[in-house]
């Protein structure tokens, strides 16, 4: 494996650039200031100078999360300090503690000056954010995760087979929910390495998998995957998987250099699983972005009440509409904020006013659709060749695997 780049183990001490380990309870008082996400998960009490509390509901700490994340931290720092075979579970963060509010700052400075305003994607996702997007998985009308849970039931035996992966690691994890077929089907798996931006997502997941199957290195890293991603040293062949049609949220250029990234962490033997959301009716797709319970809006607007949070902004939900759009053209919908009357917004951290025309729409995220032919190309383009192509029934979402060239 020392072909891989590697993260040595972690023991709490800091390990070349930027790695360290937070094994359960991250020494983070005092500390610089945490990535938003850890923030909200391991107490704002830690910073006393933040921002005023909007409420407390928020700052809980994922209360509907899976399995064992639904007790409070204490409760399961403790059973899991008392409880040796659920050691497994191990969280490694990755996430450049002094510079992510330092990213936060320089992308919401950068996005709401310029013209037309827009926000990168990562920050929707504090344990709200989380806790939103599982909602929008159950939606009517949001077939991507159903359409996936399909093909992957149906095919994981298949994938086991053609790849015999012995450690999996799946980019933008959330809730491992689907990923379940997976690590059934995968009989001679020895780790499962969750990489999310989400503590909670993360630490709810993680740690139910632990506690399912004693039989496996559950590894967690907190991370950003478009950012220098290194990969713990574990056994081969690997499989990285990135399901939910989140490739999607990327640019292309972007799209591009993550599959090139991913394609580095690759050895020969090893696979990308990839699943995209397909082409298809627009009426259908609108839909999937815009429900009729609003759950989507509440998702979208989320990402002003973590600026709000974490920024000292003064965004008013309230005052924007939801807003989803398909660019036929570019064959992806767009997802907008949208001003619903004149007005300015001040950003406290940034000594900024911002100014919104009435109507004037902020670009939250792109959720490109693929055709087959795009996905071989794009990852051709990155050294990747793709082997297998399998679609759910209704011809809406694909699962593709690759391999190094
Ligand atoms: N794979 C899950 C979740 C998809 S939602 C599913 O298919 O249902 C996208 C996930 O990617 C979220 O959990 C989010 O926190 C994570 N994410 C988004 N941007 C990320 C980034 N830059 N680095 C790591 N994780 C990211
Ligand atoms: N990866 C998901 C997708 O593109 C993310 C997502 C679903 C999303 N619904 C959203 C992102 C609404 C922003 C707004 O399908």
């Amino acid at each position: 494996m020392g072909r891989h780049p590697v993260v040595p183990d972690p023991a709490g001490r800091r390990h070349g650039r930027r790695l360290r380990a937070v094994r359960r309870r991250p020494a983070l008082a005092g500390g610089p200031r945490p990535h938003p996400a850890l923030r909200e998960r391991y107490g704002r009490a830690a910073h006393p100078a933040r921002a005023p509390r909007r409420g407390p509901a928020r700052d809980r700490p994922d209360p509907r999360g899976h399995g064992r994340g639904r007790l409070p931290l204490r409760l399961r720092l403790r059973l899991a300090e008392g409880a040796p075979h659920v050691s497994p579970f191990r969280l490694t963060r990755t996430l450049p503690e002094d510079a992510t509010d330092a990213a936060l700052r320089a992308d919401v400075l950068t996005g709401l000056t310029s013209t037309p305003k827009s926000l990168p994607p990562k920050w929707f996702y504090d344990a709200r954010g989380s806790e939103l997007f599982e909602e929008i998985t159950a939606l009517p009308e949001y077939y991507p995760t159903r359409a996936e849970r399909e093909i992957l039931a149906g095919r994981a035996g298949e994938i086991a087979a053609a790849t015999g992966a012995r450690t999996l690691v799946e980019l933008g994890s959330g809730s491992s929910e689907k990923t379940r077929h997976l690590l059934d089907a995968l009989t001679g798996l020895a780790a499962y390495v969750p990489v999310d931006v989400s503590v909670s997502a993360l630490t709810g997941a993680g740690e139910a998998i632990a506690a399912e199957r004693p039989d496996l290195h559950v590894h967690a890293l907190l991370a950003d995957f478009t950012d220098g991603l290194a990969l713990p040293d574990t056994p081969g062949p690997r499989l990285v998987a990135f399901l939910g049609g989140t490739i999607g949220n990327l640019l292309p250029a972007e799209r591009a250099a993550f599959l090139t990234s991913v394609r580095a962490l690759l050895s020969s033997g090893d696979a990308l699983l990839l699943g995209t959301d397909l082409v298809k009716d627009e009426r259908v797709l609108v839909r999937a972005y815009d429900d009729a319970a609003g759950v989507t809006a509440a998702f979208d607007k989320n990402v002003l009440a973590v600026i709000n949070r974490e920024l000292g902004a003064d965004f008013a939900p309230a005052a924007f509409d939801h807003v989803a759009v398909w660019d036929a053209e570019r064959e992806w919908i767009e997802m907008r904020l949208r001003a619903r009357t004149a007005q300015t917004v001040k950003i406290q951290a940034l000594d900024l006013a911002v100014e919104f025309a009435a109507g004037e729409e902020l670009r939250t995220e792109v959720s490109a659709k693929f055709r087959r032919e795009g996905v071989r190309a794009e990852l051709s383009a990155a050294g990747l060749d793709l082997t297998h192509w399998w679609t759910d029934g209704e011809g809406r979402f694909a699962l593709s695997l690759s391999r190094v060239r």
